[in-house]
């Protein structure tokens, strides 16, 4: 499924070897991913030994250990350390996670650490996301109404219909998802992917709505919408434990029976 090995003929070429500290106790190996496009050259795979009896559980803490003590110029995203903000999704061990909810425990063997695959890469460990964004802002991801709002209070929702939302409401927008996906890789351009699918699910499933049908009219395209197969790495890939495949299947059966 979500597996993402390294090609046979892959052009990331074996990097810098960083040994542990003389007294290390509980040693393992990371191979991380560099790429500096500012200095040119083919990616490297760097590897770093750490003393686990002196770093924290998590990928993300090994990663702030080798950038505080051993290499300041290796870059990555992070912000919240809680698997709140999505900023430190990254391909670890061959799947897309979050960092600092991945246990080093979890890994067998060597930790092998790569950017989210299928992107380009402005730093290292670091993606370019300004397309995805760009994708993102595309289905209009705000409240869309025509009725003026009641005078005296919000818009209110049943709660059934708050629940219908739960789901697509819990996503981070961490590209875990689109990244894992084969026909993302395939048409990035054209085809919005899991992530942006599930956030377009999120306002047409809103009760509060009223502009369902324009949706609908945007997400009915062979590219935007359909190029979605069921092939499933999106939820399986998760780290929220969302269901982006089945919201797009929503999405279908809702432009499906408009027309019946
Ligand atoms: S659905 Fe999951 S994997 Fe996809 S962007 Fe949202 S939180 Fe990340
Ligand atoms: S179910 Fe659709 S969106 Fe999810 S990985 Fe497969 S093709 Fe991509
Ligand atoms: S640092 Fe925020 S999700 Fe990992």
């Amino acid at each position: 499924m979500a597996e993402f090995r390294l090609p046979a003929n892959s052009r990331v070429q074996p990097g810098r070897e960083h040994k542990a500290p003389a007294g290390a106790t509980r040693v393992r190996k990371f191979r991380i991913y560099r790429y500096d496009p500012a200095t040119g050259g083919n990616p490297r795979l760097d590897s770093y030994e750490v003393d686990m009896d002196r770093c924290g559980p998590m990928v993300l803490d090994v990663l702030i250990k080798i950038k505080n003590e051993v290499d300041p110029t290796l870059t990555f995203r992070r912000s919240c350390r809680e698997g709140i903000c999505g900023s430190c999704a990254m391909n670890i061990d061959g799947t897309n996670t979050l960092a600092c909810i991945k246990a080093t425990a979890d890994v067998r063997g060597d930790v092998r650490i790569h950017p989210l695959p299928h992107m380009p890469v402005v730093k290292d460990l670091v993606p370019d996301l300004t397309h995805f964004y760009a994708q993102y802002a595309s289905i209009k991801p705000w409240l869309q109404t025509k009725s003026p709002p009641p005078p005296d209070r919000e818009r209110l929702q049943s709660k059934a219909d708050r629940e219908k939302i739960d789901m697509p409401s819990n996503c981070i927008l961490c590209a875990c998802c689109s990244t894992a996906c084969p026909s993302y890789w395939w048409n990035p351009e054209r085809y919005l992917g899991p992530a942006v699918l599930l956030a377009a699910y999120r306002w047409v499933a809103d009760s509060r709505d009223e502009a369902t049908g324009e949706r609908l009219d945007e997400l009915e395209d062979p590219f935007r919408l359909y190029r979605c197969h069921t092939i499933m790495n999106c939820t399986y890939t998760c780290p929220k434990g969302l269901n982006p495949a089945w919201a797009i299947g929503e999405i279908k059966k809702k432009i499906a029976e408009r027309k019946l």
